[in-house]
């Protein structure tokens, strides 16, 4: 019997391309586990009417952990339109499944290393009238931890609002000008955020700082505008800090962060973040070390894990066998680390890291031409050695 039980999930798009290469690498490295293919996607939703069929959830519910690439998401409206005529009319509504598997598996932490590898010709080189044409590349190395389950994604919505949520919600002065627009005009997505969930990213942040020699750990909030939620957060993040003497805890807000980030971003070193700013940022970060095609990402709970690429399915690209499979290895890594398997997670990064410095093969992203399955047979070579 194989040693782990990986629930396999490629999702759609680019998901499937990335997906396999990925495979290729894992198999060439003799990484002992048996695979549990599951359907999760677009396709099911227009099939089904549910892009995360229970079978699937069984399958995550009997393995170790889930490698997913990628799924197409769409407005309610478009998705709706899609639904198989049959499906039609019956009041199903589409939410992301990547977004309910988060929920339900209670995955509340959701890992960003954003590292930049040397020789990537994407490296953030600094704002051109700061730093000239000839700028050096500015090499980052950020950790986001982004709380995967709470906040402004956490589905509490209504459109239209029953009227005793309306109702309950005008007892605050502030509901006035909504109220006069009349409750049929009003749609509501919350914020919710709880102590614990704070907690426990913030906990996090901190742990992995002090485990991995890290000295600065960021909180990215807005508790000058969001004043409970923000203020709440901003609260925990301070109490914790006050436990972890020798770590520099700061405090940012989302739209200055974005400036700072962008103008010294190796300033930074862990951040942490509520759901949708933990989101942004964490875009904003993969920018800077090359785009989506470098940037992993681990959705990570008490007993249960899904790792995934932080980009989407790019559906122009599907099947093409053209884009970065490395953000997706990268995330392969992630799961090689969290399953306990630390020499071969080294060894995969050292691999990828020398893939990208050598430059003999690389994707259209970073000026070449060669195919998704070529990267990820150079950096099996390597991995596998
Ligand atoms: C991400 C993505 C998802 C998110 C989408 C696809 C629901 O943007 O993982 O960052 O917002 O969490
Ligand atoms: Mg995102």
């Amino acid at each position: 019997m194989a040693k782990y039980k990986i629930a396999w999930m490629p999702g759609d798009g680019i998901g499937v391309d990335v997906m396999d290469a990925t495979r290729l690498v894992l198999d060439a490295m003799k990484f002992d586990a048996q695979y549990f293919p599951a359907d999760i996607g677009w396709e099911f939703w227009c099939k089904e009417g549910n892009a995360l069929p229970d079978r699937t959830i069984k399958i995550l519910k009997e393995t170790d952990c889930a490698l997913f690439g990628a799924i197409t998401s769409k407005p309610q409206d478009e998705a709706k339109s899609e639904l198989a005529p049959e499906l039609q009319g019956k009041g199903l509504s589409y939410f992301s499944p990547i977004v309910k598997l988060r929920q339900l598996f209670n995955l509340h932490t959701n890992l960003r290393p954003c590292k930049s590898y040397t020789g990537n010709p994407l490296n953030f080189r600094g704002t051109e009238v700061a730093t000239g044409p000839d700028a050096k590349e500015q090499l980052v190395d950020l950790v986001v931890f982004r709380e995967n389950t709470e906040g402004m994604y956490g589905g509490v919505e209504f459109f239209p609002l029953p009227k005793s949520v309306f109702d309950a919600l005008c007892v605050n002065p502030k509901m006035k000008p909504f109220e006069a627009k009349g409750l049929e005009n009003v749609a509501l997505s919350t914020r919710i955020m709880t102590k614990q969930g704070c907690e426990s990213i913030c906990r996090q942040a901190f742990d992995y700082a002090k485990k991995h020699g890290r000295k600065r750990v960021s909180l990215i909030e807005k508790p000058n505008v969001l004043r409970e939620t923000g203020g709440l957060m901003t609260r925990v993040f301070r109490n914790i800090a006050k436990e972890y003497p020798g770590i520099r805890a700061d405090e940012a807000n989302i739209d200055a962060i974005c400036m700072w980030m962008f103008k010294n971003p190796q300033d930074y070193d862990v951040l942490v973040a509520e759901n949708m700013f933990g989101d942004i940022v964490s875009d904003l970060c993969a920018g800077l070390i090359g785009g989506l095609g470098f940037a992993s990402a681990a959705n990570i709970g008490d007993k249960y894990a899904v790792f995934e690429p932080t980009h989407g399915s790019a559906p122009k690209y599907s099947g093409m066998n053209k884009v970065n499979p490395i953000a997706c290895i990268l995330s392969s890594k992630l799961m090689l680390d969290w399953l306990g398997e630390s020499a071969a997670a080294q060894k995969l990064e050292t691999a990828v890291a020398r893939v990208i410095k050598e430059r003999k093969v690389g994707t259209y992203d970073v000026g070449m031409k060669n195919t998704t399955t070529e990267v990820a047979k150079e950096i099996a070579k390597y991995a596998s050695a």
